[in-house]
């Protein structure tokens, strides 16, 4: 029973927007994988930085946990609360306005709760580039893509969300807020503070705007798709773009076959620009700061020695904007082809480069072996070591009973990473999907030092809890 006397004290508390219908309520319980369903005090919608640190400081009164949520496009089970009906769900989509931009500076303002593309946006309004891209960025949030230190197509010139974060305003789990919204690119003056709750998920305060780095827009931009035989013949493409492009190489993202199929199978509009089937692709992408026809030429003849080394067996390369979102349309749908195809086991790991490809025909050859007839669902940031190593059932297989093999298949994904000296998570974190693997990963000395910032900074255990470290009860 939800507690209706802790509504009313909340009510006086925060008079802004506060959802305690369940239906009203339902797309803020649900995660955008529908692997967790959880239920909730209240779902409340701050207006202001102010609001919310009046309601953190109730929560902090009557000892209510707090779920923040962005865009809740979060895939580790972060953004939604659990089922015990006790915490609050602060969603700050209505957080979101751009405060400021400065476009001599180049730096930009924004509310938690703008969305991403909105800030993409009004970043080329003003003939700059906000560089961070990933295909969530029309439902994801600033917020979230601070929380979870996103990373995306762009990261190989432009880093991760932290690589693009100059300064930040928070409320604190006391409700304090702190302005550390400077815009400056030099700034020694004690501990970089912004950089404890840049990753953490939620479970050390509440973003409520961050001031970040804007980019010069790149005068050209040449896209293309090549079609090639594996992952090593990829190492040898990605090798060969970095000597030719150097910094202008902005996307290398690698496709197997099964991501294609599932593609064409779930979005209509998709095309598959080869009339063979290759069992690998690359997208990759450069922007320059010359003009168009140049970096164009130079492009193209990059590729055509690439073909002439053997290293591509095709390639197509877009002549205008337009067929170059047809080739992005086949990378940014493959996880809601996959989502549409039904449930499969989802890994976002990291290795060093060098080792991407032994990594997937040595864990493929494994899997394979053990669970014949799974299809390997295998795409991602090829350039930063980061794939998105998928398993999907055999056709035909049922869903459920194949997803209860998933504790085997992780076992021998990470084992893989472990021997490659890799990550478990390269970019989407810890949430409460890898705690306890990542707890297992992790060294005691570095586990009781997140342990030690985190009681530090949120004593009372309300952030976001049960999420990213492990708790009492997990550990036994
Ligand atoms: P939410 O899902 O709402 O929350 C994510 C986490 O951040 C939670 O722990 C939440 O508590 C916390 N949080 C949210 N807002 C705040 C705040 N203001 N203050 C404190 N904590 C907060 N991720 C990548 O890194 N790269 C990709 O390429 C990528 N592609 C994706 C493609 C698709 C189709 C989907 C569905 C997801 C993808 N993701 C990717 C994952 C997800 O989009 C990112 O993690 C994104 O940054 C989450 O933003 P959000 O606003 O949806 O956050
Ligand atoms: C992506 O790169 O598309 C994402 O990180 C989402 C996924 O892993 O499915
Ligand atoms: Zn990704």
């Amino acid at each position: 029973v939800i507690d209706s006397t802790k509504i009313a004290s909340l009510r006086a508390a925060f008079q802004g927007r506060l959802i305690t219908a369940p239906e009203e309520q339902a797309p803020f319980l649900f995660d955008w994988r529908k692997r967790w369903k959880g239920r909730a005090l209240a779902v409340v919608q701050p207006d202001t930085a102010q609001d919310v640190a009046s309601i953190l400081r109730w929560c902090n009164a009557t000892h209510t946990p707090i779920v923040p949520q962005g865009g809740n496009t979060g895939l580790v089970g972060a953004s939604t609360p659990d089922p015990s009906g006790t915490a609050i769900v602060l969603s700050l989509a209505r957080l979101n306005r751009v405060r400021s931009v400065d476009a001599i500076n180049n730096t930009l303002v924004a509310e938690a709760g703008c969305i991403l593309a909105q800030v993409q946006q009004t970043a080329a309004a003003h003939s700059r580039l906000f560089p961070l891209s990933l295909a969530a960025e029309g439902s994801c949030t600033i917020g979230g893509n601070l929380s979870t230190n996103a990373g995306g197509v762009q990261v190989l010139r432009y880093g991760n969300a932290r690589e693009l974060c100059l300064g930040l305003e928070v409320v604190t789990a006391q409700g304090e807020l702190w302005d550390g919204l400077r815009g400056l690119r030099k700034d020694n003056t004690g501990y970089d503070l912004k950089h404890l709750f840049i990753g953490a998920e939620g479970t050390l305060g509440v973003i409520t705007a961050a001031s970040l780095k804007l980019f010069a827009q790149p005068a050209a931009q040449m896209t293309s798709l090549a079609a090639l035989r594996s992952p090593t013949h990829a190492l040898g493409l990605l090798t060969l773009a970095q000597k030719h492009l150097g910094p202008a190489l902005t996307a290398f993202e690698l496709m197997s076959r099964n991501c294609i199929e599932l593609v064409l199978r779930h979005i209509p509009a998709a095309q598959d620009p080869f009339s063979a089937q290759h069992p690998h692709y690359v997208l990759l992408e450069a922007s320059d700061a010359e003009g168009q026809d140049h970096a164009q030429a130079r492009f193209e003849a990059m590729m055509h020695e690439a073909l002439e080394a053997g290293l591509i067996d095709d390639a197509v390369v877009a002549s205008s904007l337009q067929q170059s979102a047809h080739l992005w349309a086949l990378r940014e749908n493959i996880t809601e082809a996959q989502a549409k195809e039904g449930k499969n086991i989802k890994h976002d790991i990291s290795v060093p480069i060098s080792a991407i490809d032994r990594f997937v025909e040595q864990t493929n050859a494994t899997l394979e072996q053990r669970f014949p007839g799974i299809r390997m669902v295998v795409f991602g940031h090829l350039g930063d070591g980061n794939l998105h190593y998928n398993v999907s059932p055999a056709p035909g297989v049922d869903p459920e009973q194949f997803m209860q093999q998933e504790p085997e298949v992780n076992a021998v994904v990470y084992e893989a990473v472990a021997r490659f000296s890799g990550s478990i998570s390269a970019e989407h974190g810890i949430g409460l999907l890898k705690r306890d693997t990542n707890a297992a990963l992790k060294s005691p000395v570095e586990l009781a030092l997140m342990q030690t910032i985190k009681r530090a900074l949120d004593p009372l255990g309300l952030m976001n809890p049960g999420r990213v470290l492990p708790t009492a009860e997990s550990l036994r």
